[in-house]
């Protein structure tokens, strides 16, 4: 479904900033993939979601997304295809507007109308629908601004927009990691939903070694710009956070686990 072949990124070329975070980095996402990728800081997590939406252009390599070689594509063109949720709460929703008119920019995602044309009321319905599935009471908050409302609900809300428009890709970089214990479950709950509902690819970056036993299909730790651990399936399943530390145990950063 989306493949990455040999790409290799650095930042700061030739300075003396040089950052050499990817090196003949190949991975393959099947359809259905829900992955939690694990890693230390600096380990290249989220430039490799940069990567894949299209923010962060490689020096070498190529993205084939179904089939279609999505190199040179921009964050812009990717959008519809590829929906993306940040750990900070205030960047998946637009705070000054309300429920109702973030759903409507959502739906609307890639239109070039502006605000007010998109807005449509026959889509109260529908969203009061779509807000019911989070439990959390937003349903009858359909006209309050955002910035009144908790990390988790925008984090919840910011999943019901970022997968209205059914992306092929759905990537989430530590998009709990923000917010109280458990909010974090609630959220964690709500996404595993949403996901197994919608039968969505997912990438899911997480410093929260049981969450990434706990969730997914699939698990991947990066080390260095490296995948050092790629289970998935059974082996996935029956992995324990003993044994992911076991298979991290040649490794010199610990940090993952303190
Ligand atoms: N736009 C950029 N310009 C320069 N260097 C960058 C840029 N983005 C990332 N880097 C560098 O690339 C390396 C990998 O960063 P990245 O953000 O991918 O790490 P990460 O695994 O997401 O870490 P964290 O767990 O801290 O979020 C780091 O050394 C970082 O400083
Ligand atoms: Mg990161």
């Amino acid at each position: 479904m989306l493949k990455l072949n040999q790409v290799s990124k650095t930042f700061n070329k030739d300075s003396i900033n040089e950052q050499k975070v990817f090196n003949n980095f190949s991975m393959d996402i099947e359809k259905d993939d829900f992955i939690c990728v694990l890693g230390s800081n600096g380990a290249g997590k989220s430039t490799l979601l940069n990567i894949i939406s299209g923010k962060v252009k490689v020096d070498d390599g190529d993205i084939i997304l179904n089939n279609v070689d999505v190199t040179e594509d921009t964050e812009y063109e990717k959008c519809k295809r590829i929906s993306r949720i940040f750990q900070d709460p205030s960047l998946g929703t637009n705070p000054s507007m309300t429920i109702y008119e973030n759903l409507s920019m959502a739906k609307n995602k890639g239109s070039r109308f502006g605000l007010s044309f998109l807005i449509d009321r026959k889509d109260e319905g529908y969203f009061k629908e779509l807000l019911k599935t989070l439990h959390l009471g937003l349903e009858d908050k359909l006209h309050t601004p955002v910035s009144q409302l908790s990390g988790g609900q925008r984090q919840s809300l910011a999943l019901i927009m970022a997968v209205i428009g059914k992306p092929d890709l759905l990537l989430l970089d530590e998009h709990t990691a923000a917010l109280d214990p458990k909010t974090s479950e609630i959220v964690m709950n709500i996404t595993d939903n949403i996901v197994k509902e919608k039968g969505l690819t997912t990438i899911m970056v997480t410093h929260n070694v049981d969450q990434a036993i706990r969730y997914g299909n699939r698990l991947i730790m990066l080390h260095r710009g490296n995948k050092i651990i790629d289970v998935s399936g059974e082996k996935k399943n029956s992995l324990t956070k003993e044994r992911l530390l076991e298979l991290f145990k040649d490794m010199d950063d610990k940090s993952l686990f303190s």
